[in-house]
């Protein structure tokens, strides 16, 4: 008889932004003559910056002549791609990462779901609340958790992210084993400062835990003394995996390619205490499972890091971070209080009421889609996260409609 992974049924509920799209059509089914605007999820809308573009083209030609045709590539990425990463986002910043400690894949998604399953299923688990739901139920589909009651799973450790704590959470209180992290954090836009990381490295050194730092919103950052990387931190080669992505630097939700960073200096242990490199682990998990990033698209990432590409992506950030700044001051100008979207393109608000209810409000009065923060985890309750991913002229129409609605 074949049976099912049970983990499965602890799932609370369908994924966030599934849900949310399902209640956004049956409105707009119900509804077809009101114009929504959508800034729930945080997907792009502006188009590829016309370095990668070019790069994109020119790569497809390569793959219709027989001379420079490619088949399968490393499933670790193309050699021109992980130099380039190692150059402009780490050698630059004063941070050690070779390229060969460089995976390319198609997703920070994936690459922050995947990796929980070169652990231990007993492993302790320390992830924020609020929270992107993918650290969660992906350790709920392992069985690493026990069931949910009021929307907290068993034998997670969740790391309260409040304004009481500025949304960077304390230590926890009793030792836990791998610990996700997020800065510019997703959903409420805040950001670590390097003393903060700080505390999360000396703590994964001295408990012998292992960091899942996710950085996919790196390219936000505008303050220079934030860090941008986790290796900007002492000592994080040893405790650290860093996620990043093209995503939204560079337009690439519906491109796909990302990266992980896996230092060989990385150890995780067995149940004898013996030391193994995860950069060995990772390697035959992705070889195993991965046949890598198509070379057009390779190709198109590497052009973000020619001059003109830099400046095509700090022009991309710049736009969405201005539609994060109109956000964030509309939503002020009502009294609400909000962080975020200064060094991050989500803004988290706080309405001190039900989320789904401000959602379905939000949706039905005004026709603006935004992320209920109940659906990032229990500390969400009573916020809402608005993206600033969207064309100007709907981000302006949005806030008028909201300043309307919610006066
Ligand atoms: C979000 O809206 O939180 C992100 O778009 C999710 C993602 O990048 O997968």
């Amino acid at each position: 008889m074949i049976r099912i992974n049970e983990n499965f049924s602890k799932l609370v509920a369908s994924y966030l932004f599934v849900d949310i799209a399902r209640r956004v059509t049956a409105f707009q089914q119900a509804h077809p003559e009101m114009s929504v605007i959508r800034l729930g999820i945080g997907d792009v809308t502006e188009p590829l910056p016309p370095a990668c573009i070019e790069a994109f083209h020119n790569a497809v030609d390569e793959m219709a002549q027989r001379d420079t045709f490619r088949g399968y590539g490393p499933e670790q990425g193309y050699a021109f791609l992980r130099e380039a990463i190692a150059k402009h986002d780490y050698a630059a910043r004063g941070c050690k990462v070779e390229p060969d400690e460089i995976f390319i894949s198609d997703g920070s998604k994936c690459d922050s779901g995947n990796v929980q399953e070169i652990f231990a299923t007993d492993v302790s688990i320390a992830i924020p609340d609020p929270v992107y739901p993918v650290y969660v139920d992906t350790n709920v589909m392992a069985g690493r958790t026990g069931v949910a009651t009021e929307g907290r799973y068993a034998n997670v450790t969740y790391l309260e992210s409040t304004a009481a704590n500025g949304y960077v959470p304390a230590l926890p209180a009793q030792p836990v084993d791998l610990i996700y992290l997020c800065f510019p954090n997703n959903p409420t836009g805040a950001t670590a400062t390097k003393e903060q990381l700080r505390t999360w490295v000396d703590y994964a050194r001295e408990h012998r835990a292992l960091i899942l730092f996710d950085a996919a919103y790196e390219a936000f950052i505008r303050d220079p003394e934030l860090p941008r990387s986790i290796y900007e931190i002492e000592g994080a080669r040893e405790v650290a995996i860093e996620f990043r992505s093209f995503s939204k630097t560079a337009g690439f939700t519906g491109t796909r390619c990302a990266w992980a960073v896996v230092p060989k200096s990385l150890k995780a242990f067995d149940s004898q205490g013996g030391e193994h490199p995860v950069h060995a682990m990772w390697n035959r998990r992705h070889s195993t499972k991965f046949n890598g990033v198509s070379y057009p698209v390779q190709r198109a990432a590497a052009a973000v890091y020619t001059a003109a590409g830099q400046k095509q992506v700090r022009g991309l950030t710049d736009f969405y971070l201005e539609n994060a700044r109109l956000i964030r001051g509309a939503m002020e100008n009502l009294g609400l209080t909000c962080v975020g979207g200064d060094n991050a393109p989500y803004i988290w608000i706080h309405t001190g009421r039900d989320s789904w209810e401000y959602f379905d409000l939000l949706l039905t009065k005004a026709g603006v889609v935004c992320t209920p923060g109940a659906g990032f985890g229990r500390c969400g309750e009573g916020y809402i996260r608005l993206s600033a991913f969207n064309s100007r002229s709907k981000v302006e129409e949005a806030m008028d409609r909201l300043q309307s609605v919610l006066r």
